[in-house]
């Protein structure tokens, strides 16, 4: 294997593990709604990509799945049985007597809770499980060893905020570039062509030949970046919870303007360009899911969701107290701005992604 460095990434940038109440496993509705509303173009790309004539997919062969960034569940589970399925009525359709075993590689950050995805995994499931921990930035599988790579709701997290930000101090006051200054959007956009661009190439030397990947990935249309959206009202009450804070004296000021969420939000035409610059890939299939309402309108509900999923990276920065003051605070500002809620802020896009590895079709 070549020598690899795989210490890049924040292994603090995951969800919040356990089953408790404020886990993710019990807030993670908006996510598991995402993948209900792509799970029949799934199938669809999946019936008509792909190629079980192809050497790769013999069915006696073993059929391997990864979920990059799979988090505890229960939506990991939901989306490669969806996957499992599909795959086994494409061999059926096509009149084969037998259909490959399965395994599934579950992905994410060596900090995730894999003791609780193993402890919920479901019982009556019919496809072997290995957990692979690490960044999906870097290589985590041999070459050609993957036949289907899945990855939900978890690309817009870079791998690192970019070293620009933070060195030149270009984004005090905000805590992301969403509603700030052009360079800091164009800093973070750098870093997105960075990590994208690898997570594509570690894919690509993993994928067989006319190997399969899906991706949904939360995005902005074209300039819709600088417009005001929900995303962007989360950011900045959660920036003014820390600001109330370091009034208060427990945190400094300097280290609340230190502090930048590693998120961005391509468009369409972004993540085009990228595939077509790493050049591996057919584009198959590209479309804007309309987001799902599932998290909205209930601020109690909506801020154990936002804690569960940003709550480590705060942890990370300022400590497990300031966690909990911040998100109390939030939960008293979202209450007070029903506006918050309106649909016309929530209208970011769910990018749905399918490629195919190019090679022997
Ligand atoms: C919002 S969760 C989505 C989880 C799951 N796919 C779902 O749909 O419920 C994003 C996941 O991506 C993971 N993640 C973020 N950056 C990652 C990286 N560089 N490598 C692997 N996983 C990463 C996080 O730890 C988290 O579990």
């Amino acid at each position: 294997m070549e020598e690899k460095k795989f210490n890049e990434t924040s292994w603090k940038h995951h969800m919040k593990g356990g089953d408790g109440p404020d886990s993710y496993a019990c807030n993670s509705e908006f996510q598991k709604q995402v993948l209900i509303s792509t799970e029949d173009l799934i199938r669809q790309q999946i019936d008509e990509h792909l190629n079980i004539q192809n050497a790769s997919f013999d069915p006696q062969n073993t059929f391997r799945i990864a979920d990059f960034g799979c988090s505890i569940g229960p939506n990991t589970f939901y989306a490669v049985e969806n996957i499992i399925s599909a795959v086994k009525n494409k061999y059926k359709k096509s009149n084969q007597d037998q259909t490959p075993d399965f395994q599934v590689f579950f992905n994410d950050l060596i900090g995730n809770d894999f003791n609780a995805l193993f402890r919920n995994l479901p019982s009556d499931r019919k496809y072997f499980v290995a957990a692979a921990p690490g960044s999906f930035y870097d290589h985590l599988f041999p070459k050609k060893s993957i036949n289907f790579a899945h990855s939900s709701i978890a690309l817009h997290w870079l791998s690192k905020t970019p070293k620009e930000v933070i060195r030149r101090g270009i984004n005090k006051g905000r805590i992301h570039y969403l509603g700030g200054e052009k360079e800091v959007k164009e800093a973070y956009a750098a870093q997105y062509v960075e990590d994208f661009g690898r997570f594509l190439n570690a894919r690509a030397d993993e994928l067989v030949d006319g190997g399969l990947m899906a991706l949904q990935i939360v995005g902005f249309a074209d300039g819709d970046a600088f417009s005001l959206s929900g995303i962007r009202m989360e950011y900045e009450i959660l920036q003014s919870c820390l600001e109330d804070v370091a009034a208060l004296g427990k945190i400094t000021k300097e280290k609340v303007d230190s502090f930048n969420l590693p998120h961005y939000f391509a468009s369409e035409s972004e993540l085009k360009e990228l595939i077509e610059a790493n050049g591996s890939f057919c584009i198959e299939k590209i479309a804007k899911m309309a987001s799902p309402s599932g998290h909205k309108s209930d601020p109690k509900g909506f801020t154990l969701q936002t804690k569960a999923v940003l709550g480590m990276v705060f942890e990370e920065h300022f400590g497990n107290e300031v966690v909990e003051e911040v998100f109390r605070r939030f939960l008293d500002k979202v209450v007070e701005s029903p506006e918050f809620f309106n649909d016309k802020y929530w209208e970011h896009t769910i990018y749905f992604v399918f490629l195919k590895r190019k090679g022997v079709n």
